[in-house]
C-alpha cells in the first residue's frame, strides 16, 4: 500500500492542570498463574540463575528501570483460593495445594507473604494484596491484616515475629476479593455488596497504618455491578476495581436476569486469535477493543459520580491488557503469549486513556508482569527479554505524578474496511519544573502523520523525543533478538512558532519532552 501522509494538530493549554496523573496508573499485577511467579520472578535461593532471596536479579533490575509503583498479588482468580497461612513459616512445613484454576499444577507455597514483601522491597514498589472472599472467612482475612500491619502484642503479630519479621510491613492497598461475579464466587452484586461491607469492617487499621480498601469491581460493561456497589457500599470503600481485557474473537454469552444481574458464560472452544500471526483485520480489532476502554471508564465514572460527586472513591483498573490464544505447545492454563507492536500500540492507547481520566482512575495494573498475558518480561531458563509493552511503560514513565494537561486533537480517523477509529492517541502532562511531556500513538499501520503541537502559553525552547516502532505490525522480541523493538531516540521533532512539529511514523509510539 502507498503511504499517505496525514496532517494533525494537537492543542495543549499549559495552564489547565487541575488533576495529577497518579503514578499508580503504571501499576502491575503478578498472580500465581503459569510461569509468572514460579519459573518467572521467583526461582528459589538454590537456583543457578542469579537471584536475591530466590528473586531473579535481572527481572528486578528491568522492573526498577520502568519505576513500577505498585504490584498486585496473589491473584486474580487465585486470590479467592489462597489461604495465606499455607505460605508462611519454614518452607518444608508449608502446605502444598493444587492450583485448580490455572493448569491444575502443584502450588508448594514457597512464595508467600514474606517473599512478596521482599520482592516489593527489592523493586521499591508499593504492595497491593488481594484477599480471599470466595473460599475464605472473615477471620482469615482479618488475621492476615493483623499479621502484616500490627506492631504490638497479639497472636498474629507474634506469629510474624516467630517467622523472622519483627516490624509490621504496613500494607496500604488491600482488595476484598476478586471477580466475585465470576471465579470469586459467582455472586450477585447485591450479595457481594453486603459481603464487602462485612469483610471490610474486620480488616482493621492498626496504628498509623490506614488501609485503602478496594472492592472487587465489574467485568467490562457490567454497569449494574457498579451501580449496586456504589449505592450499597460506596461509603465504605476507597477504590472500586474494573477488569477489562482487550480481546477479539471471544464468544461470551451474557444472561441478564430481571434484577439486572448478569451471568457470563464463555465458549471455551472459541479462539481469541494468535498473538503473532494476524493481519490488519485483527490489528484493527485490537485497536478498536483498546479504544473501548474509554467508553468503559466514562460510563463507570458517570455512575460513580452519581453516588460520589467529590470523587473520593478511585476507579482502580486492576486487570487490563491483551489476551490471545496461548502460544502453541504451552499449557493452556498458563496463558503464555508473545507480545508484538500491536500490543505496544494497544498499551499506549490504554495508558493515554487512563491519564486523560486521572480525575477518577487512580490506579491500573496491567496483566501480568512476567510470562503471562500482556507481560513486561518473558523468560526462558536463564534468558529473559523485555517485551514491546515493557518499552511503552518505559517511554510513558515521566507522566508518573505529573499534572495532566488536556489535549485537544484534530486528526483524520484511521479507517479500515469502512470502520473508523481515532487517528491518534495522546496524553500530555506538566512536571514540577513546568516542562511538558507528551505521549502520542499512531495506530495506523500504513500512514504517517505530519503533526503540529500547539503549546500555549509559553515558548518551547528545546524538544527531545523517544520512539517505539518497528517495520511490521507482527514484529516481536524473541530470545535470539531480544532488542528488535526497544525505545530509540526520536530526533526529528522541532520547536517552532507556538509549539512543536514532528512526523509520526505509522504504528509508532513517541514521546516528546518539551522544555518551556
Ligand atoms: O489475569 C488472568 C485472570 O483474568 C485473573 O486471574 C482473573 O481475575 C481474570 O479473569
Amino acid at each position: 500500500m502507498n503511504e499517505k501522509i496525514k496532517t494533525a494538530k494537537i492543542r495543549i493549554k499549559t495552564d489547565s492542570d487541575k488533576y495529577i496523573i497518579n503514578k499508580n496508573i503504571y501499576g502491575h499485577f503478578a498472580e500465581h498463574l503459569g510461569r509468572c511467579i514460579y519459573d518467572g520472578i521467583f526461582v528459589g535461593k538454590g537456583s543457578p540463575i542469579p537471584n536475591r532471596d530466590g528473586i531473579r536479579t535481572d527481572i528486578v533490575e528491568a522492573l526498577r528501570k520502568i519505576k513500577i509503583p505498585v504490584l498486585r498479588w496473589p491473584g486474580g482468580c487465585f486470590a479467592d483460593e489462597y489461604h495465606w497461612k499455607d505460605g508462611i513459616g519454614p518452607l518444608e512445613k508449608r502446605a502444598k495445594m493444587i492450583n485448580t484454576h490455572w493448569g491444575g499444577v502443584v502450588e508448594d507455597n514457597s512464595f508467600g507473604t514474606h517473599e512478596f514483601f521482599r520482592l516489593c522491597e527489592l523493586l521499591d514498589t508499593e504492595p497491593y494484596i488481594c484477599g480471599n472472599v470466595g473460599s475464605g472467612t472473615v477471620r482469615e482475612m482479618s488475621e492476615w491484616i493483623e499479621y502484616m500491619n500490627f506492631d504490638g502484642e497479639s497472636p498474629m503479630a507474634n506469629l510474624r515475629r516467630q517467622n523472622g519479621r519483627e516490624k509490621a510491613w504496613g500494607l496500604k492497598y488491600f482488595g476484598i476479593g476478586n471477580e466475585n461475579w465470576g471465579c470469586g464466587g459467582r455472586m450477585r452484586a447485591e450479595y457481594y455488596a453486603d459481603l464487602y461491607r462485612h469483610y471490610a469492617t474486620y480488616v482493621r487499621d492498626y496504628g498509623n497504618y490506614s488501609l485503602f480498601r478496594i472492592a472487587a469491581g465489574p467485568r467490562g460493561s457490567n454497569y449494574h455491578w457498579t451501580e449496586v456497589l456504589m449505592r450499597e457500599a460506596g461509603d465504605f470503600m476507597d477504590g472500586l476495581g474494573l477488569h477489562y481485557y482487550t480481546r477479539i474473537g471471544d464468544k461470551v454469552v451474557v444472561k441478564k436476569a430481571a434484577d439486572g444481574n448478569e451471568i457470563y458464560l464463555r465458549d471455551e472452544s472459541a479462539s481469541r486469535g494468535s498473538a503473532t500471526e494476524f493481519g490488519e483485520k485483527e490489528w484493527f480489532g485490537i485497536m478498536k477493543a483498546s479504544w473501548f476502554t474509554e467508553e468503559l471508564v466514562v460510563n463507570h465514572s458517570a455512575i460513580m459520580d452519581k453516588y460520589d460527586p467529590d470523587k473520593k472513591v478511585a476507579l482502580i483498573v486492576d486487570e487490563w491488557g491483551t489476551w490471545y490464544d496461548n502460544e502453541p505447545g504451552t499449557n493452556p492454563g498458563f496463558l503464555y503469549q508473545q507480545n508484538t507492536m500491536r500490543d505496544a500500540v494497544s498499551a499506549a492507547i490504554s495508558l493515554n486513556i487512563f491519564n486523560n481520566h486521572c480525575d477518577r482512575v487512580r490506579m491500573a495494573n496491567i496483566a501480568q508482569t512476567v510470562n503471562v498475558l500482556q507481560a513486561m518480561i518473558l523468560t526462558q531458563g536463564e534468558k529473559m527479554l523485555c517485551t514491546p509493552t515493557y518499552h511503552v511503560f518505559d517511554l510513558f514513565a515521566p507522566h508518573q505524578d505529573s499534572r495532566l494537561l488536556p489535549a485537544d486533537i484534530d486528526v483524520e480517523n484511521y479507517t479500515y474496511l469502512g470502520e473508523e477509529l481515532p487517528g491518534l492517541s495522546v496524553s500530555a502532562s506538566k512536571n514540577k519544573d513546568g516542562n511538558i511531556f507528551l505521549t502520542i500513538a499512531n495506530p495506523d499501520p500504513s500512514n504517517s502523520i505530519e503533526l503540529f503541537v500547539e503549546i500555549r502559553p509559553g515558548v518551547v525552547k528545546k524538544v527531545g523525543g523517544s520512539i517505539v516502532t518497528s517495520g511490521n505490525m507482527q514484529d516481536f522480541n524473541d530470545f535470539d533478538y531480544p532488542d528488535k523493538i526497544r525505545v530509540r531516540k526520536f530526533d526529528t521533532a522541532r520547536p517552532g512558532a507556538g509549539g512543536v512539529t514532528a512526523t509520526i511514523p505509522p504504528m509508532s509510539i513517541i514521546s516528546l519532552s518539551c522544555v518551556i
